[in-house]
């Protein structure tokens, strides 16, 4: 029986539990992403969000402050962490991580010239008591010039970046930072002569902090973590335009003594020669609005996938760490798949709550395959354990929380949204759920076509209702559901013994 008319079910996923180092990926499968189409309202005018409000983030106006005071565009951001991921301050102080990059570029130019720059601000202070742009003082860059280039036996790069990724806190003042460092090969013109060389890597610092403010020292040596093996997770010879990146590491009580991570990967094997599987599409073999794979279809049966929809192969990364300083990993199946559904599941974590396991990560609209239509935001699917037969959130579909969208309308691109568009589309991105539900994200662009400002400065947080397989905009949270601009906060103290 269909529970959405003219749409397929979503298919049916046990949560059960696997061994971390099982053979087993789950899969967010094209049945399921259909149900985010299938609850957006078609006759949504103009302008309107047609997705439910209970999963659409409040509508951020565009009179939103810069926490930076015009320093640097700011986009994806972490806090230090724990194995558990509770956000701890040291000596009073909140501290954040965040890529950053001149404000002389374009706010699209960004991606090629990131680097990962730090804020501190004091804790404990009453929201009432800070300033609208959430009272941050730009501490500068993390690394000492040069240091996240060394990696790199080709030193023929054009341009050479550091993207996201997570900050681990341990005994006394010790931090680990994991991250994306990512070469490009570059002409004059722009265009690639080598395909761009992503990485995972990890450096080690101390930070320090007195009552005037907190500095950072060391990451100078760098330690390359993982590139892409070509038979778990797609390279770069395989596609030019891999993805790979975003580290965030934890620990996992049912495994302990073990560090894991997830990553932004995409499926292995050479762009366009792998293609989705029957189980990857994921419908009932009886349910009258599936899709066959491509070379499958027969006269008056069931359309084919558009056969370009493999070109969209995301997966969420799992690898395992070999030693204690965390320098050597090796990597495990993924535990999510997204073939045929997204090219992009970015920014992953792992969030844990009434013992259960939650992948978060974000998605672009534009990055869905064929087929496929859903707002800009983060996506959800929870398990019993790291590695399991994850079930999407919220009706099957895995949105956990998006942009205000209408998928009536085209999406336009965040330096030119489309007229149609609900105003708050590009309005934030780079959703990261942190402890009790609060989500973090960056503002990207407010407004439509003729009227339109780009963000580059962190979004009011909001926060999250999460139970099971359902997760719910709290709009009891902060001003109709907006809380404060640039709001981090820390929910644990870090213990630092005192240092003379
Ligand atoms: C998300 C993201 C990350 C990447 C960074 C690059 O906004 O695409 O996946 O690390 O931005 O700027």
């Amino acid at each position: 029986v269909p529970v959405n008319p003219g749409f397929p079910n979503p298919t049916p996923h046990s949560q059960q539990a696997y061994e971390p180092e099982a053979d087993f990926t789950s899969r967010w499968t094209r049945a399921d992403a259909r149900q985010l189409k299938a609850m957006s309202d078609p006759s949504a005018p103009p302008r309107e969000n047609s997705m439910p409000e209970e999963y659409t983030m409040p509508t951020i106006p565009q009179s939103f402050p810069d926490m930076s005071g015009g320093q640097v565009w700011v986009w994806d951001t972490w806090t230090l962490t724990n194995g558990q991921a509770d956000q701890l301050s040291f000596k009073g102080w909140e501290v954040i991580f965040s890529l950053v990059a001149d404000r002389n570029l374009g706010f699209d130019e960004r991606h090629t010239y990131a680097k990962l720059g730090f804020f501190f601000r004091k804790a404990d202070v009453p929201i009432e008591q800070r300033p609208e742009n959430g009272g941050w003082t730009y501490g500068g860059l993390v690394f000492p010039e040069g240091a996240s280039g060394a990696i790199y036996e080709d030193q023929s790069f054009s341009h050479q970046t550091e993207w996201s990724g997570s900050t681990r806190i341990f005994a006394g003042n010790k931090l680990r930072t994991f991250y994306t460092a990512v070469a490009f090969y570059r002409d004059a013109a722009g265009q690639d002569v080598k395909p761009a060389d992503p990485r995972i890597v990890q450096t080690e610092g101390r930070i320090f902090a007195d009552d005037t403010g907190v500095w950072l020292t060391g990451f100078r040596d760098q330690h390359q973590l993982l590139v892409p093996d070509g038979t778990l997770y797609q390279t770069k010879d395989q596609n030019s335009s891999v993805n790979f990146r975003d580290p965030f590491t934890f620990e996992d009580p049912a495994h302990p003594g073990k560090t894991f991570m997830v990553f932004e990967g995409n499926t292995a094997g050479d762009r366009e020669a792998v293609e989705c599987t029957a189980e990857d599409l994921g419908y009932d073999p009886a349910d009258p609005q599936r899709e066959v794979p491509v070379g499958e279809g027969v006269p008056g049966g069931p359309p084919e996938i558009a056969s370009d929809a493999n070109l969209r192969m995301g997966n969420v990364g799992l690898a395992v760490a070999d030693n204690k300083a965390l320098t050597q990993w090796h990597f495990l199946p993924p535990i999510l798949s997204a073939n045929c559904v997204t090219d992009q599941t970015e920014r992953p974590q792992i969030y844990m709550k009434d013992g259960k396991y939650y992948i978060f990560t974000i998605s672009h609209r534009s990055t869905f395959a064929p087929g496929i239509d859903g707002p800009e935001g983060v996506y959800g699917f929870v398990g019993n354990g790291v590695r399991s037969d994850f079930e999407p959130v919220n009706r099957g579909s895995g949105l956990a929380l998006g942009s205000p969208s209408n998928l009536n309308y085209a999406a336009g691109f965040p330096f030119a949204p489309d007229f149609n568009q609900h105003p708050g589309q590009f309005q934030a991105y780079s959703h990261y759920v942190m402890p009790d539900g609060l989500v973090q994200s960056f503002i990207d662009t407010i407004g439509t076509s003729d009227d339109f400002r780009r963000g580059g400065t962190l979004a009011p947080t909001v926060r999250v209702d999460i139970n099971g397989a359902e997760v719910l905009v709290d709009r009891s949270y902060g001003t109709d559901g907006l809380g404060a601009y640039a709001d981090i906060p820390a929910n644990e103290i870090a213990d630092v013994p005192d240092t003379p």
